[in-house]
């Protein structure tokens, strides 16, 4: 019964334990649960998986659009028949998609080839029945067009020769 005031139970370093134990603790806890979690993920990434290495992660996260500096004076530069056939022609001479003379087909060819190149290549710049003009690419130039006949005219048996 003889407790005096001032000698109460908490001395200073009774203090000092609680906050230590109040915020110390738990912000170590914290810290150490935040390890943990980038230890796990540091074990998911996987170095040697090709879609992980630094090209593969520099073309997923580059930015949209590229810019392409072209000079519109530059001369322009004709494809090859080959490519032009390729690329826009193939859908149905490759095919025979809308009854198209199919490439490397002699009999189809034949009768066309008999029409002479530049009524071939006419006709294929303007259209000709189904045949669209200029393959429906009107980006292509005559140039083009006349090796992408001459292309696929021999492959049927011609020998044209394109400009
Ligand atoms: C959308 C389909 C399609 C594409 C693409 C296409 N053609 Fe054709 N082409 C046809 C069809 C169909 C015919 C047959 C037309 C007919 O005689 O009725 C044809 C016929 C032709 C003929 C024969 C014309 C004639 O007078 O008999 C030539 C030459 C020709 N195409 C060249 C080309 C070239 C060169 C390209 C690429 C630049 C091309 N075509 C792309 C569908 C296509």
């Amino acid at each position: 019964m003889s407790e005096e005031k001032g000698q109460c139970a908490t001395s200073p370093a009774m203090i000092l334990a609680a906050v230590v134990g109040v915020f110390a603790v738990p912000v170590l806890a914290i810290v150490m649960i935040v390890q943990l979690v980038l230890a796990f993920q540091a074990g998911h990434v996987d170095k040697n998986d090709p879609r992980m290495t630094d090209a593969a992660v520099q073309e997923r996260i580059k930015p949209f659009g590229d810019v392409k500096a072209i000079d519109p004076s530059a001369p322009r530069v004709e494809k090859a028949g080959d490519v032009v056939y390729t690329e826009v022609c193939a859908a149905c001479h490759g095919t025979g998609a809308l009854n198209a003379p199919k490439f490397g087909d002699k009999a189809a060819w034949g009768k066309r080839n008999a029409l002479g190149f530049d009524t071939l290549v006419k006709n294929a710049i303007n259209g000709v029945r189904t045949m669209p003009a200029r393959g429906g690419n009107p980006e292509l130039s005559d140039i083009e067009m006349s090796r992408a006949v001459a292309h696929m005219a021999n492959a049927g048996g011609a020998s044209f020769k394109s400009k």
